[in-house]
C-alpha cells in the first residue's frame, strides 16, 4: 500500500505560539516537520534561522525535513545536523558542485535532498539519482507560502518517477507549493511519496481534520 508522507510547512504556523503549533503536528497525523530557510540573496526573502530552528527540533516529535533556500549551503550542513535535521535538502540551482554536497550531507548521516525550481528540468539529475535520498519538485517559485501550484508539476513529478525507476534508485519524491485537497490525490497518484502543505493547514479552521484529510485522500 502507498503510504504518502504529509508535511506540514512551519513557516504558515503562528510564531507567537510556535509551541502550540508545533504540539498540533506532534498530535496530528502528519508524518514530517517541514523547515523553510530562506537567506534573502536565493530567495528574496528571509524566514528564520538556528535559533528559531533550536526551538523547533526541542519540541518536535517527528522527523525533521530541512529546505534550504541558501546560497553556498554546504558552509552549514554540519550546523544543521546539530540542530536535529533528518532530510536535508539544498537547491540544484544553488549548487556548483552538487555531488561533492550530497555526499558532505550523509557523511554527517542525514538524507540528502535537491530542489529544483520551476524552470529546472529534472534531466538535470539523471547522472545523480542513484545518490539521492529526497527530489524536492518546488510547485512555486521558492520564497513564499500561500502561492498558486503551477500545473505543469504532474508532468515532472511522472517524468521523475520514471528516472527512478529506469535507474532502480530508492529516491523519494516531495512537492512543495501550494498544495491542498484539490491537488494532492492527483499528485501522489503521479508519483509523490511526500508533500509539504504550509497555508493550507495553518490557515484551516480545523488544521488536525486538515492533516487527516490530507492523509486519507493521498493513500
Ligand atoms: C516556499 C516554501 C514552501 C512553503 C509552502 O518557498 O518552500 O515550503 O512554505 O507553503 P504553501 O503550502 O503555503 O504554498
Ligand atoms: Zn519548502
Amino acid at each position: 500500500m502507498k503510504n504518502t508522507l504529509i508535511a506540514p510547512s512551519v513557516l504558515a504556523a503562528d510564531f507567537a505560539n510556535l509551541q502550540r503549533d508545533i504540539e498540533m503536528i506532534n498530535n496530528s497525523e502528519a508524518d514530517w516537520f517541514h523547515i523553510d530557510i530562506m537567506d534573502g540573496v536565493f530567495v528574496p526573502n528571509i524566514s528564520y534561522g538556528m535559533p528559531v530552528l533550536a526551538a523547533i527540533t526541542k519540541h518536535a516529535k517527528k522527523t525533521i525535513d530541512v529546505h534550504l533556500m541558501i546560497i553556498d549551503p554546504d558552509r552549514y550542513i554540519s550546523t544543521f545536523k546539530k540542530l536535529g535535521t533528518d532530510v536535508l535538502t539544498v537547491h540544484y540551482e544553488a549548487c556548483t558542485h552538487l555531488h561533492r554536497t550530497l555526499q558532505a550531507i550523509k557523511a554527517e548521516g542525514m538524507q540528502a535532498g535537491v530542489a529544483l525550481n520551476p524552470h529546472t528540468s529534472v534531466s538535470v539529475l539523471e547522472d545523480v539519482i542513484n545518490d539521492i535520498d529526497l527530489v524536492c519538485i518546488m510547485s512555486v517559485n521558492p520564497g513564499f507560502g500561500g502561492q498558486s501550484f503551477i500545473e505543469n508539476t504532474y508532468k515532472k513529478v511522472k517524468q521523475l518517477k520514471e528516472m527512478i525507476v529506469k535507474n532502480n534508485a530508492s529516491t523519494r519524491i516531495e512537492v512543495d507549493g501550494g498544495v491542498t485537497n484539490i491537488n494532492a490525490t492527483q499528485l501522489a497518484a503521479a508519483g509523490a511519496d511526500v508533500l509539504v502543505a504550509g497555508s493550507y493547514v495553518f490557515g484551516a479552521d480545523d488544521p488536525i481534520a486538515t492533516i487527516a484529510d490530507l492523509k486519507k485522500i493521498t493513500q
